[in-house]
């Protein structure tokens, strides 16, 4: 497996893939792969010839005072994981090589990508910038990649819905594929900031899958309403008052903005801090 850390080597390498007939596909990360990950990479195998997984924990996606110094990162042991589940590329920039004029030495200037109304709903209400961010850096890899299918967990499905309307608006040629959320034996998302819970929280956070779980079954009873589906979605929450809901929302996964009848294409979705932690996680209605 190859490791790449520029750009322009990665555009390369992606046409000459292309020009041999090859369809090339991309799973952004910010590392710190798990399973979740590895069904991201295994699914991209499935649909397209050649793999990259980028590996960049993007500084524009957090905010002051969040976990970016933290965040946790394991290179060698990602790229295990990456050429495992079948990758041939590693595309690994530095800051400097995806924001130039940020860093030390930098001019101070930069573009970035805004997605309009999107961007300050669900977590982007409570995390400012934060959309803005993942929407710049997604715009960057794609264009830097060219590829043909760009690869997403639906665990974070707000996020889905930016990066697709950014895609749609700005018309990037990358088809956008939505991969289901991967938990562990007893329910809970597999995510990176996992491994910031004690065990304690690991166990509170439980909460955040039973609380979809409990709002799937009434759904599956037949109950459409809002209300009645997001109060039962807390209800589960405040057994747990440990846990501090951020949001419990049941929303348009186009517009994200709430809904008052669940249908097709309806999102129940929940954002939690547990401790220190904030996790998500969601089901598609
Ligand atoms: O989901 C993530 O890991 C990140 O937000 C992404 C899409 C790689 C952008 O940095």
């Amino acid at each position: 497996m190859e490791i790449v850390r520029t750009a322009a080597k990665l555009r390369a390498w992606s046409r000459g893939e292309r020009g041999k007939g090859q369809t090339v596909g991309l799973v952004p990360t910010m590392g710190a792969l798990h399973a979740g990950h590895a069904s991201l990479i295994e699914e991209a195998v499935r649909l397209c010839g050649r793999v990259v997984v980028s590996i960049f924990v993007n500084p524009t996606q957090f905010g002051p005072n969040e976990d970016f110094a933290r965040y946790p990162r394991n290179f060698e042991a990602d790229c295990r994981l990456a050429e495992a589940s079948g990758a041939q590329v590693v595309f690994a920039p530095a800051v400097e090589e995806m924001y130039p004029g940020s860093v030390e030495g930098g001019d101070g200037v930069g573009t970035f990508v805004d997605v309009e109304g999107l961007s300050g709903r669900l977590d982007g209400a409570s995390r400012p910038g934060h959309f803005r961010g993942v929407a710049t850096v997604v715009a960057k890899l794609l264009i830097a990649c060219e590829a043909d299918r760009a690869f997403f967990g639906q665990k974070d499905a707000a996020q889905v819905a930016v990066i697709r309307r950014m895609a749609a608006d700005l018309a990037v040629g990358t088809e956008i594929v939505v991969c289901p959320i991967v938990r562990e034996a007893d329910g809970l998302a597999l995510s990176s900031r996992n491994v910031y819970l004690s065990a304690e929280e690991r166990r509170q956070a439980l909460v955040l899958s039973r609380a979809v779980r409990a709002v799937e079954g009434l759904v599956a009873e037949g109950e459409r309403r809002a209300d009645a589906l997001v109060a039962v979605g807390r209800a589960v929450f405040a057994a747990e008052p440990g846990v501090r809901v951020d949001y419990a929302a049941l929303v348009d996964w186009g517009t994200l903005l709430p809904v008052e009848v669940a249908g097709p294409g309806t999102l129940f979705a929940v954002a939690a801090w547990v401790g220190a932690t904030r996790l998500i996680d969601n089901a598609v209605i």
